[in-house]
């Protein structure tokens, strides 16, 4: 049998807008929903379970034309602290940042306490973040003051 060179596919370089790289791979839709790119018109291409030296594997975002600002990607950190935002300009990459955890998550996660106003009437969600050295994070809720643990944390 012969042995016919497989192609590689990888996800094209864009002119302008916006990498979010090391994106884990099964997280790339959340992300996609956090950041609310279905509503965005510009042209976006996806890769998931790409090949990464760093991660294994990895997924990634490409939003042309696109700048955002970081305040708006930290909110992805919950379910991309690896994530790195790139900015790209005439094909070349003009800044990269990783991105951190914010002060403030609001939409999203669902609060972990059954009887808090949130899970019963239609309110956003919002939390402070508490972080601790050495510990993982935890979300205080401003509406009901009760603590979800990373471990608890549930999207909507
Ligand atoms: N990229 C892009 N379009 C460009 C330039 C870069 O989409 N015109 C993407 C690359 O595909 C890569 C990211 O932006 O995913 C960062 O580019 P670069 O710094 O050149 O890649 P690496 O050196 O591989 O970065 P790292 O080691 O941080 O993963
Ligand atoms: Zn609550």
């Amino acid at each position: 049998m012969k042995n016919i060179p497989r192609k590689e596919l990888k996800v094209s370089a864009i002119e302008n807008g916006t990498v979010i790289d090391h994106i884990p791979s099964e997280n790339v839709f959340q992300v996609v929903k956090m950041l609310n790119l279905k509503n965005i018109g510009s042209q976006i291409t996806v890769g998931i379970n790409l090949e990464s030296k760093k991660f294994g594997k990895k997924g990634i975002l490409k939003v042309s034309d696109i700048y955002f600002e970081i305040e708006e990607i930290n909110k992805i950190a919950l379910v991309a602290p690896s994530a790195t935002l790139i900015e790209i300009k005439d094909y070349e990459v003009i800044s990269k940042k990783n991105i951190s955890i914010p002060n403030e998550i609001m939409k999203f996660v669902k609060c972990f306490n059954p009887n808090c106003i949130t899970n019963h009437e239609n309110i956003t969600t919002k939390f402070n973040v508490i972080k601790e050295e050495g510990e993982e994070v935890k979300l205080h809720c401003t509406y009901c003051d009760k603590i979800t643990k990373k471990e608890n944390i549930t999207f909507i």
